[in-house]
């Protein structure tokens, strides 16, 4: 077997998601870095490489600065440190809206240069046909319905969606125009309840939420934001644990102990064995 074949039979695959429709719930986590792909590939089944790096590790205040070239060169880190999630990687603001044509050269792009299984695209219902047109040309792709943080510029802000019922029913249709245009899973991003629900019920593939309750067929969150790392997290994030209180502690003692000389000490210091 060539390395390139154990390599595409070790890592889940789009087609085993969309099998878990309805079954034993999905577990995602975004990933943006070699060591946090490591520890995370173990217990998930996919890792998104989200576009939220530019928010995340960049400092950017929102996605839409975020280009081509950086989701590859994240891509990239997460599929080296990684052996059994799938990968996707999420398309940028600007790289998948204009021809379809264009859209398919940049996910092509993204999996060639990467590695990566699959793309994931904000899909409003002018996107629809974009997915069809990677989806029939060998691209799998994730959907992304509801709060679009890439539609940040045009929402001015993050809001959760779906609370009107013309809006609602607009993010179902969304969903199901994704879901038809080959989407193997859709992500359903900051809704009511009621509404993730209905979707999940509407559509033949998984719903992966995101601050959209336990209605749908898995779950993902900004790793960053369930360890702790942000002072703010939004009220759909559980903290499983307070990275920013440990590193900040952790970072006091190093500096007490520098400015003291106990650090570093004889076990953390080289000896020449030549005699003098
Ligand atoms: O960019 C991202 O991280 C995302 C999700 C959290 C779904 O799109």
């Amino acid at each position: 077997m060539s390395a390139y074949s154990a390599e595409a039979t070790r890592r889940i695959a789009p087609r085993q998601i969309t099998a878990r429709k309805g079954g034993e719930p999905i577990v995602c986590l975004t990933a943006y870095t070699a060591p946090m792909a490591a520890i995370l590939d173990e217990a998930c089944d996919v890792l998104l490489v989200g576009d939220s790096v530019g928010m995340v590790v960049h400092g950017l205040p929102n996605t839409i600065g975020v280009t081509l070239e950086m989701m590859i060169l994240h891509g990239q880190a997460v599929m080296r440190a990684s052996r059994r999630a799938l990968v996707v990687v999420d398309m940028p603001f600007g790289a998948y809206e204009g021809p379809p044509a264009r859209a398919y050269d940049n996910a092509v792009r993204i999996l060639k240069e990467t590695g990566a299984q699959a793309v994931k695209v904000e899909s409003g219902p002018e996107v629809a046909d974009t997915i069809a047109y990677l989806t029939r040309r060998g691209v799998p792709v994730m959907g992304h319905v509801g709060l679009r943080p890439q539609a940040v510029l045009m929402e001015g802000g993050f809001r959760a969606r779906g609370k009107r019922a013309d809006e609602a029913a607009c993010i179902v249709a969304e969903a199901e125009s994704a879901a038809a245009a080959g989407a193997f899973c859709v992500v359903v991003e900051g809704v009511a309840e009621s509404v993730a629900a209905k979707i999940t019920a509407a559509i033949a593939v998984p719903t992966i939420g995101i601050g959209a309750s336990a209605g749908c067929d898995g779950q993902i969150l900004v790793t960053e934001d369930m360890l702790g790392l942000f002072e703010w997290t939004p009220k759909f994030v559980r903290r499983y644990a307070d990275l920013r209180g440990e590193i900040a502690r952790a970072v006091r003692d190093y500096a007490a102990d520098v400015r003291s000389g106990a650090f570093p000490g004889a076990a953390e210091t080289y000896f020449s064995t030549l005699k003098a």
